[in-house]
């Protein structure tokens, strides 16, 4: 059976568009995306699903009273598309445990650093002022902590002596245009899997992540 991802945004959309390129428009017998949902209405990410023909809806957390019923109006949304898979790509909304366990192991979500460094935001700027000498970025399971969960894959990205946040950024998000259709693909044909928050990859326990450099595609 075909798995159904719903896909959760907030702006421009670069990594949805990678997922449409590498999986929704391949005709995979593994996956199609059925819905994108973001939750402010100027998102480019929104043009994008519309220009694939894939259904979109806003759903504004600035309506709801509280994240519960929000999250509640996410999954109403997502079960009328009968969503199994859900991906968050450059969603800005912490999600909580009920959502979380909707979807248990079925949720990933694309983080711009080499995580446990640098949770949440700016993390370019941040591995910058830390002098760090390589950045990158992470796929993840999603649990209810912010940018924790298990991971299963990092791409690395060497610091430039002359990087500011934007070339940084630039080069990460090619990496993350790679990673995270690939984990996707992943998830959809069984090559990776999530059971009481830990991580599987053909099978075996993950106790650290795979490194993009090291494996052969
Ligand atoms: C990406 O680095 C993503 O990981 C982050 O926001 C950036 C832009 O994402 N959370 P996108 O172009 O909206 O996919």
């Amino acid at each position: 059976m075909k798995n159904k991802i719903g896909v959760l945004v907030s702006g421009g959309g670069t990594n949805l568009q990678s997922i449409i390129d590498q999986i929704h428009n391949k005709n995979s017998h593994d996956a199609i995306i059925s819905c994108v949902i973001s939750n402010t209405p100027s998102a480019y990410a929104l043009r994008r699903a519309q220009q694939a023909g894939i259904p979109n809806h806003v759903i504004e957390h600035i309506n709801y009273p509280d994240r519960t019923s929000f999250e509640q109006a996410l999954i109403q949304v997502f079960d009328q598309y009968e969503v199994n898979l859900v991906c968050l790509a450059g969603f800005m909304r912490v999600l909580e445990d009920g959502f979380i366990q909707n979807y248990q192991g079925r949720i990933l979500n694309i983080h711009p650093s080499l995580l446990p460094h640098f949770r949440g935001l700016h993390t370019h700027q941040r591995a910058l002022d830390h002098q760090h000498k390589e950045h990158g970025c992470s796929v993840h399971f999603a649990t209810a902590e912010l940018d924790g969960g298990p991971l299963v894959i990092q791409a690395h990205e060497p610091i430039l002596a002359n990087d500011d946040a934007e070339s940084l950024a630039q080069r990460v998000l090619e990496k993350e245009h790679i990673i995270y259709p690939l984990c996707i693909q992943w998830l959809c044909d069984g090559t990776i899997k999530c059971e009481n928050e830990v991580a599987y990859y053909q099978g075996k326990a993950l106790t650290q992540p795979l490194r993009l450099d090291e494996i052969s595609i």
